[in-house]
């Protein structure tokens, strides 16, 4: 009788915190989001928008931790991490989330955008929007997408001022198949690597070298002008970020904690825009003060190299490539 008792008082005292813990909504929640760029970068300061946006709607109530620099892994391990619910919120480049949820590799394609309006409105429309749905398949819940601008090769010796000068280069690329496919299509060695290994290969001659954005290139980036000194402006992919959570904490959260945490992460990315928008400029006058020589290249030579990466991918994603060229 007496052990019925205790049992029965147990129940009803975890029963009570439970109910008030829902009903109050006061349920405390800290989120630990990843981020592999360095601190003051603006997918960083997005995210930091994003954690104020959550402390102060809810007063307090939710804190959401931001470990910049790859402190919690490199991209392939953050996103493994989010699946499994050890990290709750990652923001990375849309190239590796590819290799977890087919369609996502899409946005790696060479030449897919026209530019940067065409850019942002696939994003934010049906196309962007379907795709941050379709995560779920990979056990992740899409919440926004950050602004990246386009992608170039640079190089530690070789100048690239055609396509013939990428012939047999090692060029990291991200750990992505599609760009791998793209690389080879340019005839050069594609040699996929973590983004934090990229500066020590390129150093040591592991590798000829790299593409990437200003802003990663740059002294406020993680500083590849410093080994890297010819830049060429190819601009041959534009790849968004993602800012995503993980299913198994989102189905932890309340239905109005869900609903904040959208909310939150659409409130940073008119924050990242701008961060980003000030930074690009920033980073190539940056990096041509210290040297670096930016080179101006015949686009369409490149657009005719890597066309028929495109013409193979549409096997792959069906119609999306089409829904993305007719997005106006
Ligand atoms: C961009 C992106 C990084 C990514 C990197 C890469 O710089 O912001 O998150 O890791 O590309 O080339 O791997």
């Amino acid at each position: 009788m007496q052990r019925w008792v205790r049992y029965m008082g147990g129940r009803f005292l975890a029963l009570l915190a439970l109910t008030l813990a829902a009903g109050a909504g006061a349920q405390e929640i800290t989120l630990r989001a990843a981020d592999n760029q360095p601190e003051n970068y603006p997918t960083v300061v997005g995210l930091r928008a994003m954690a104020d946006y959550l402390a102060e709607n809810s007063d307090g109530r939710i804190q959401m931790e931001v470990f910049a620099g790859g402190q919690l892994g490199d991209e392939r391990s953050t996103i493994e991490q989010a699946q499994l619910g050890v990290i709750d919120i990652v923001r990375t480049s849309t190239s590796p989330v590819g290799e977890f949820y087919t369609p996502m590799g899409v946005f790696s394609l060479p030449y897919l955008f026209r530019d940067e309006a065409h850019f942002v409105s696939v994003l934010e429309g049906d196309v962007g929007q379907e795709l941050l749905e379709g995560l779920s398949e990979a056990g992740l819940v899409g919440l926004a997408y950050y602004d990246s601008g386009s992608r170039n090769f640079y190089t530690t010796q070789t100048p690239i001022r055609s396509v013939a000068d990428l012939q047999g280069l090692r060029i990291r690329t991200q750990e992505s198949q599609v760009v791998l496919d793209m690389m080879e299509a340019l005839g050069a060695d594609p040699v996929p690597l973590p983004f934090a290994e990229v500066y020590s290969a390129l150093q040591t001659g592991v590798i000829d070298g790299a593409e990437n954005n200003f802003p990663s290139y740059g002294p406020e980036g993680v500083r590849h002008f410093e080994v890297a000194p010819y830049y060429t402006l190819d601009a041959h992919a534009r790849v968004p970020e993602v800012v995503m959570i993980s299913s198994s904490t989102w189905a932890g959260l309340s239905p109005e904690d869900q609903a904040l945490v959208r909310e939150a992460a659409q409130a940073s990315v008119p924050v990242q825009f701008e961060a980003w928008a000030e930074l690009v400029e920033r980073s190539r006058r940056a990096v041509e003060e210290a040297g670096s020589e930016i080179i101006e290249v015949d686009i369409a030579e490149f657009q005719a190299a890597v066309a028929p990466v495109l013409e193979q991918y549409s096997a792959v994603y069906g119609d999306l490539i089409r829904r993305i060229q007719d997005t106006e």
